[in-house]
């Protein structure tokens, strides 16, 4: 018995390497990069409600902002024929799976949930492939925020910057006083978080298309990108001595323990502030980066389910739909500090920055100004996006200048097609 089935198994193996191994029966097992305080905090009550559900919850969690790390084990798992059964997912990954025929089919939890009618279009885009549903979206975040430290701001007669000269002035006074002006983490994601605002403010929101998601040479190759480049040079000049290789949620602790003053980062930032007990308004300021008031980059963490069997399985299935739930919607996000990925939650249970979230969304989307993040994986594949990466980084520290920066961020792209 116990020789046929490991038969069986291993005759099997090859057509299996893209479904998921069963976790334990009744539990899923999820894969995500939710390691900080305040996304511990905000996955736990994804955890509590399934739990309430009686399903199980085997935790699979890889550190690394922005999920690249995340990534890399996802495709080690599938490889050796072991995918998890739930993965946190982003944007164009998302499609990528979809295509190699990788995730379980979510039709039916969406037409008997009616999830066509709530979730926005721009989001739609990535939780289906071909017309089906492949992926349940859990938040929105965004990229173009601002987090401030309104004591060092307040002490130092700082108002909040709204152009870039503005900022510039802000964070020279800041380093003046001798505290950090920026704090920042010195990892590729970061730095690539921080150039989809500057490039936005540089160029504006067609010059945001045009390099990002066309990925027109020209608009690439431009003197606004050298500018954008410079400005990433001025920001550089702004972070303290021990940036490089600092997580994220290090660098906003900085901001939440008075030692800087700004930190440029999506909105999960705001998790850590809530989850060390500081007060929107009172205790820091949040923001659209200068230059890009208007506009919103989003980015939304789906979860996609790989495939078991024909169908989802019943524990695949109540994870959809217990994600999409407008109650659920509105708890994970009040604690996540992200908005919801559902038009009909209402912003009573938001803070003031989340509220701010919900209707810079909602104008942005109706204005034509809502983009996917290029740092977040929503403007561009995975393969043209690493390649941003290395060339903003390497700008980032110094190994190219502004014009080095932009031939080859040109060439990169060229390549990475
Ligand atoms: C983003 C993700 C957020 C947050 C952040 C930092 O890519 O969408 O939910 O986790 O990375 O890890």
């Amino acid at each position: 018995m116990k020789f046929s089935r490991k038969l069986a198994a291993a005759t099997c193996l090859a057509a299996m390497t893209i479904s998921a191994t069963a976790a334990r029966a009744g539990d899923v097992e999820v894969l995500h990069w939710w390691t900080s305080g305040g996304e511990a905090a905000a996955l736990n009550v994804l955890k509590k409600d399934l739990e309430g559900q009686g399903i199980g919850w085997q935790d699979m969690p890889v550190a690394g902002g922005g999920g690249t790390q995340a990534m890399t084990v996802l495709r080690a798992r599938v490889t050796a024929g072991n995918a998890p059964t739930a993965v946190q997912m982003l944007g164009f990954d998302i499609t990528d799976w979809a295509k190699q025929g990788a995730l379980a089919n979510l039709n039916d939890v969406a037409a008997e949930e009616g999830w066509d009618g709530v979730v926005p279009e721009a989001l739609q885009k990535f939780s289906k492939y071909e017309g089906q549903w492949v992926a349940a979206p859990v938040n929105v975040h965004s990229t173009n925020w601002v987090w401030a430290n309104k004591g060092i701001l307040d002490d130092l007669g700082i108002a909040q910057p709204t152009t870039w000269d503005e900022l510039v002035a802000a964070m020279q006074k800041v380093k003046d006083s001798g505290k950090v002006a920026v704090a920042h983490g010195g990892q590729a994601w970061q730095d690539a978080t921080i150039f989809d605002a500057v490039v936005m403010a540089t160029g504006g929101p067609d010059f945001y298309k045009s390099t990002f998601i066309d990925l027109d040479t020209e608009a690439l190759g431009s003197d606004t990108m050298k500018e954008a480049f410079d400005r990433m040079s001025v920001i550089r000049s702004f972070v303290d001595d021990n940036f490089s290789g600092r997580d994220w949620n290090l660098a906003s602790a900085m901001v939440i323990n008075d030692e800087a003053a700004f930190q440029f980062m999506g909105d999960w930032a705001k998790g850590e502030f809530l989850n060390a007990g500081k007060t929107p308004g009172e205790d820091f300021l949040c923001f659209r980066f200068p230059g890009t008031q208007e506009q919103v980059t989003f980015n939304s963490d789906q979860f996609a389910l790989f495939k078991q069997g024909d169908k989802p399985s019943a524990e695949q299935a109540a994870l959809a739909k217990a994600i999409m739930s407008p109650s659920f919607q509105s708890a994970f996000n009040v604690v996540k500090g992200s908005v919801p990925a559902r038009v009909d939650v209402p912003d009573t249970d938001f803070d003031a920055c989340g509220k701010q979230g919900m209707k810079d969304l909602a104008a942005a989307s109706s204005s034509g100004n809502l983009f996917g993040s290029m740092a977040h994986g929503h403007a561009n594949p995975a393969s043209v996006k690493n390649a941003m990466y290395d060339v903003i980084t390497a700008h980032f520290n110094g190994e190219y200048d502004s014009e080095t920066a932009v031939s080859e961020l040109v060439s990169a792209v060229e390549l990475a097609q």
